[in-house]
């Protein structure tokens, strides 16, 4: 059991991605433990989601701190501390500094609704509507100093309906988002996933 991966996830909001980490944990399509929970709003929908499966949690005041990277050291030894190997960003609103980024360098991933590099940062759903694309998605990536930038591990699409709101096509793509997420941390769990001049390459399962 100790070489689980251990992961460490870091939410704002309700917590719908991390619940389908928990999920696929529980069902055992997953070998991972949740280590803690960080989050930076007090009454975000992912920490009633920690309690209820108890897991550790942690809610981080960022008015608290001086600085962000006051904010990001408090952050990095409260993951070393549970010796988290993987952060999971489901739905964290802040931007990682090259200092936390560099910590955990691509051991840090995210999920972003769209298919990225297409409509990064915020309303990625609203973005597409106006755009008009006819296609759109999610992304799990590596996360890098960038805005919604770095290495992609998977990709997931969804079309785009004329009748479409920003809610019917969220909804639309959170559930591909439930799918892939987990199938990523498996991934990488299982040692598969190779960064080569920033293009990911997934292997193929040994044996
Ligand atoms: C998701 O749409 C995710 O792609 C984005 O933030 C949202 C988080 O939703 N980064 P939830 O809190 O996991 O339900």
């Amino acid at each position: 059991m100790s070489d689980m991966l251990k992961i460490g996830v870091l939410a704002s909001g309700r917590g719908t991605n991390l619940q389908s980490i928990i999920d696929s944990i529980e069902s055992g399509k997953l070998a991972a433990e949740i280590k803690v929970i960080v989050s930076d709003r007090e009454n975000a929908g992912a920490l009633i989601r920690a309690d209820k499966y108890q897991i550790t949690n942690h809610y981080l005041d960022l008015g608290k701190y001086l600085s962000r990277l006051e904010f990001e050291e408090e952050l990095i030894d409260l993951l070393e501390k549970y010796n988290v190997e993987l952060v999971v960003m489901a739905g964290f609103m802040r931007v990682l500094t090259p200092h936390f980024i560099n910590h955990y360098r691509q051991r840090i991933m995210n999920i972003h609704p769209s298919l990225l590099p297409a409509f990064p940062g915020l309303n990625a759903q609203k973005q597409a509507l106006e755009y008009g694309v006819k296609v759109t998605g999610c992304t799990v990536h590596f996360a890098d100093e960038g805005m919604d930038t770095g290495p992609i591990i998977l990709q997931a699409a969804v079309p785009v309906k004329e009748n479409d709101t920003v809610e019917s096509l969220s909804r639309r793509i959170l559930k591909e988002e439930h799918k892939k997420y987990p199938e990523a941390i498996k991934l990488y769990s299982q040692g598969r996933i190779v960064i080569s001049d920033g293009i990911v390459k997934i292997k193929n399962c040994v044996g």
